[in-house]
């Protein structure tokens, strides 16, 4: 691989103890040479409001430079009632505006997640892809990292203990950086 990558990693959840964060905070532990992961906290972006699109507050505007100043994106997405957090739907509405001022577009992206049910955000996921189209983001395919029953593989400090889940995760943010430089190539 040649040239640095620099992602920009999100979770869609404002919990301090968040699973969601912690898996942001483990692909942090575990990237390849070369890369560097910044993480955006979206605690604070204001509800999207079309009428004040032209005048984004100060938040929404460090969050669409941190994403335009990324080669790539990882996207901790958490699941709720099926769906994405509204969080993290907000936070994509907030880049993805006013329209030709799509901060989000061409950006390759991984996705991640983690919930304590049994499909481990899978159906979320899926959903988050669905935008991406929309978005015109470059979402990787694999490997899918979708953490289960996270209660089990995340402790009461954060981290995440299960071996084989740290795994796919290192595993994601090197297939990520690779995806990246072809891209790149064009
Ligand atoms: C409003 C709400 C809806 C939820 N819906 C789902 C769901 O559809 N599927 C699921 O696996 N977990 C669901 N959960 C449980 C989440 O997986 C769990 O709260 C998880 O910890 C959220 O991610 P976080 O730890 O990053 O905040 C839901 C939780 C909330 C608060």
């Amino acid at each position: 691989m040649s040239g640095k990558i620099t992602i920009l990693g999100f979770a869609g959840s404002l919990r301090k103890a968040s699973y969601n964060k912690a898996i942001l905070n483990a692909a942090a532990e575990l990237l390849p040479p070369d890369v560097e992961l910044k993480i955006f906290d979206l605690e604070g972006l204001p509800l999207f409001n079309q009428d004040l699109e032209s005048e984004p507050n100060e938040k929404v505007r460090e969050f669409k430079a941190a994403i335009r100043a990324a080669d790539a994106l990882l996207i901790a997405c958490p699941e709720y009632n099926y769906s994405i957090s509204g969080v993290l739907k907000n936070a994509l509405d907030c880049a993805s505006r006013p329209y030709g001022d799509n901060a989000l577009s061409g950006k390759p992206v991984a996705i991640m997640g983690a919930s304590i049910g049994t499909l481990g955000t899978a159906r979320a996921q899926y959903h988050l892809r669905q935008s991406c189209v929309f978005l015109n983001m470059f979402p990787l395919n694999g490997p899918e990292v979708m953490v289960a029953l996270a209660q089990d593989k995340i402790d009461a400090q954060g981290k995440v203990t299960d071996p084989g889940t740290r795994e796919r995760i290192g595993e994601l943010v090197k297939s990520l950086a690779a995806w990246t430089q072809r891209l790149r190539q064009g």
